[in-house]
This record gives structure tokens, C-alpha cells and sequence, in this order.
């Protein structure tokens, strides 16, 4: 069981107008995130748009070329590399992830000598107050729940090179829940859990009292933590947008977004058109001038020709201030209409196996129907 634990005080991460760029583009542009205890932050984003830069920028591991970022608390960080370990073992990850309570309970040790030879500082209620915010005590049980609940090796002999990769991610992540450090900055956790693990890192993301940022592509597991998503994906001034409400709050307000930014766009679309028309029917009128109906009189011609070009160049500077300044919304993608062909077959397979990749398998689909192919790794699914 997790229980709930009182916030810790310190936990806090903000960063202020944020810029970077890599490889001569800019990743991130005018982030603003303000996180407290309990604030669970989601980021969003299409492959590349800087989600793993955020997390470097908020760890404190690359340093942002403009804008700052104030960090408090704890650091536990699980990013999308992990290391071999050279000679390490599962052991020597625990210990990293909970040296901060093993020198708190040292800490308690020594102030409590120095209590019982007779110093009164405070001392020792600092050190108590420190081993207490961190469940010290409890810190290698929490481990050991947390490898078992993720499904982890939990040999702590065990070298880690001997792991495979999803192994060592699982024994980190394992130590990082176990650890309760203040903030918690995770990168994909979910890539190599199965369900019992998914739910396990669920629950202990709700329970987690200080601050979470969590980069995931897993939808359902946003949907369960997350009380605020950063979106890194394009908008209409180039600025990640942050919605608060969860994930709701998210969908809601990104397709608001949307909505705003393609009518803004039609709008001075359609503006410049206009403009663009009523520059061309004065350049015909110009042009028609020049060379009147018979009959005009040649005095009329002379007065109005300065007024015309005038117009002209009027209409065109205009235009020319006129320029579209919201940029192209993206396209959105439509499922393309397909004709319902009701009570009729598409696709049939009988008895379909590949030597040594698929059992023989039966596959019938109907018009409308929607199938998910599921079943463990190896099981024949591509
Ligand atoms: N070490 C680096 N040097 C130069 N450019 C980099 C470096 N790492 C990342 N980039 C670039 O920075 C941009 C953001 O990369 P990042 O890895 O932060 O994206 P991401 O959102 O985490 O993507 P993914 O969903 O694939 O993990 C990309 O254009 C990437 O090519
Ligand atoms: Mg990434």
C-alpha cells in the first residue's frame, strides 16, 4: 500500500523564458513552468521537439542560452540513456539513489552523540526533522516494494552489465520511487513496464508528495497523473503552451487553441486577398485610363491619372503592411471516408502460420470493424 504523505516543503522547480538551441535550431523558446509540491507536470510533444532537452535544462545538466532555472530539493532523475555501470551492481544503484537518506540517518547518528556528550544546538532536530521528511528508516523497504511491484531484478549482487537494457531501467526507476526524493524528473518510464508495473508506477506517482515533470508518450498514464501539461508541439506565437485541468484540461484547451489560431490565420489570409484584389482593380483602372473609351475628354484624363496612381500605391503599401504574421496552423489529420459496406467481409484469413513466428491464426474483418492485435513479446504480432 502507498500511503499518502504530507508534502515536503522544499520541493519547487521554475524556469523563467527559457531559450536553447541545438545544432544551430531553437529547441526551446520562451518556456515559463512554475512546479510545487504535488504539481505533477506532463510534457508533451512530437519526437524532437525538445521534451528530453526540458528535462536536461530542468535537471540542471545543459544550461539554457537564455532564461534561468531555480531548482529546490532532492533530485531524482531517470532519463531515456542508461548507464552500463562498468563493475556496478544492482546494490550500488540503490545506494546512489538513497545516499541522501543513508547520510541523513548518519547525520541523526552523530547529532545524537553529540546530544548525548551534552551539546544542546539544534543539531539534532534538524537532522531528525531531515531523516523524518525522508522516511529514512524505511528507505531500503520501499526499494525492495518497488523492484518487486516493477518486476526488477532484485539481486542487488547482480552486476549491472549483466542486465538487459529494460532491466536497468526498471531497477533505476525501482530506486527512484523507493528514494522519495523531492522532485522527480522522468523520461518515458513507462518504455519497459508491463501492466503491473504501469499501475504500480501510477500509484506512486499520485502518491508522490513533492514535484513530478513526466515526458510520456503513454496517454493513459498521463491521464492518470498529470495535473498540468507543458505542450512542446508548434503554436501560434512559437511559445510551449501549459494547460492546467490534467489531461482534459489539456485536450480542451489545445483544440480551443487550434481553433483560435486556424480562424486567426483564415482571417489575414482572406484580408490580403482583398487587398491584393482591390490593388489589382485599381492597376486595371490606371491602366484603362491611359487609354479611354473614345470620347473622354482629354481634360478629365489629366486630372484624375495622378489621383489613380496615387491609389495605386496607396493599396500597395497596404498589402505590403499587411503581411500574414500567424504562421500556418499544421494540417490536421482526417480519417479519409470509407464507404460502409455493411455485413460484408474485407478480410479473411483461415489457418495463416509462419514456421517458428505465428501460430496458425483465424482473422475475419467486417466493414466497420476496428481489430487490436495484442500477446506478449515474440508471439507472432508483426
Ligand atoms: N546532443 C545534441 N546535439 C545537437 N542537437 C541535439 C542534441 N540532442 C538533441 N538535439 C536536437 O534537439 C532537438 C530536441 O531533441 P530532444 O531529444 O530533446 O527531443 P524529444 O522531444 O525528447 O524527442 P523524442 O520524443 O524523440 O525523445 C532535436 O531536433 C534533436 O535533434
Ligand atoms: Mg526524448
Amino acid at each position: 500500500m502507498l500511503r499518502h504523505r504530507p508534502p515536503l516543503r522544499t520541493a519547487h522547480v521554475r524556469a523563467v523564458d527559457v531559450h536553447l538551441a541545438r545544432g544551430g535550431r531553437p529547441v526551446l523558446r520562451g518556456l515559463d513552468l512554475v512546479a510545487s509540491p504535488g504539481d505533477r507536470i506532463a510534457v508533451v510533444g512530437e519526437n524532437g521537439r525538445g521534451k528530453s532537452t526540458l528535462l536536461a535544462v530542468l535537471a540542471g545538466t545543459l544550461a539554457p542560452d537564455r532564461g534561468e532555472v531555480h531548482r529546490a530539493g532532492g533530485l531524482g532523475v531517470a532519463d531515456q540513456t542508461i548507464p552500463a555501470g562498468g563493475g556496478r551492481t544492482v546494490g550500488d544503484l540503490v545506494d546512489l539513489e538513497l545516499a541522501g537518506a543513508r547520510a541523513a540517518l548518519r547525520a541523526l547518528d552523530t547529532a545524537a552523540a553529540a546530544l548525548a556528550g551534552g551539546d544542546p544546538g539544534d543539531s539534532y532536530a534538524d537532522a531528525l526533522a531531515t531523516a523524518e521528511a525522508l522516511d529514512a528508516w524505511d528507505a531500503d523497504r520501499r526499494v525492495d516494494v518497488a523492484l518487486a511491484a516493477l518486476g526488477a531484478v532484485d539481486d542487488r549482487a547482480r552486476p549491472l552489465p549483466t542486465l538487459s537494457v529494460g532491466q536497468r531501467h526498471r531497477v533505476r526507476l525501482a530506486c527512484l520511487l523507493g528514494a522519495r526524493h523531492d522532485v522527480l524528473l522522468l523520461d518515458e518510464p513507462t518504455n519497459h513496464l508491463d501492466a503491473a508495473g504501469l499501475d504500480h508506477l501510477t500509484a506512486a506517482l499520485r502518491a508522490h508528495p513533492g514535484v513530478v515533470v513526466v515526458v510520456s508518450h503513454d496517454r493513459v498514464l498521463l491521464a492518470d497523473v498529470a495535473t498540468t501539461v507543458l505542450d512542446l508541439d508548434p503554436s501560434i506565437d512559437g511559445r510551449p503552451r501549459t494547460y492546467g485541468g490534467g489531461w482534459a484540461g489539456h485536450l480542451a484547451g489545445r483544440d480551443a487553441e487550434r481553433a483560435r489560431w486556424e480562424a486567426r490565420y483564415a482571417e489575414q489570409v482572406e484580408h490580403r486577398r482583398r487587398l491584393a484584389d482591390d490593388l489589382s482593380a485599381a492597376q486595371n483602372r490606371l491602366r484603362d485610363n491611359w487609354r479611354p473609351p473614345k470620347g473622354t475628354g482629354r481634360h478629365v484624363r489629366a486630372t484624375r491619372a495622378p489621383a489613380l496612381v496615387r491609389a495605386v500605391h496607396r493599396r500597395q503599401d497596404d498589402l505590403d503592411a499587411r503581411l500574414v504574421d500567424v504562421p500556418p496552423p499544421p494540417r490536421r489529420f482526417t480519417m479519409p471516408h470509407l464507404p460502409a459496406r455493411p455485413g460484408a467481409t474485407l478480410l479473411r484469413a483461415e489457418g495463416v502460420g509462419v514456421a517458428g513466428r505465428l501460430r496458425r491464426t483465424d482473422v475475419a474483418l467486417s466493414s466497420g470493424d476496428r481489430l487490436v492485435v495484442t500477446g506478449p513479446n515474440g508471439a507472432g504480432k508483426s
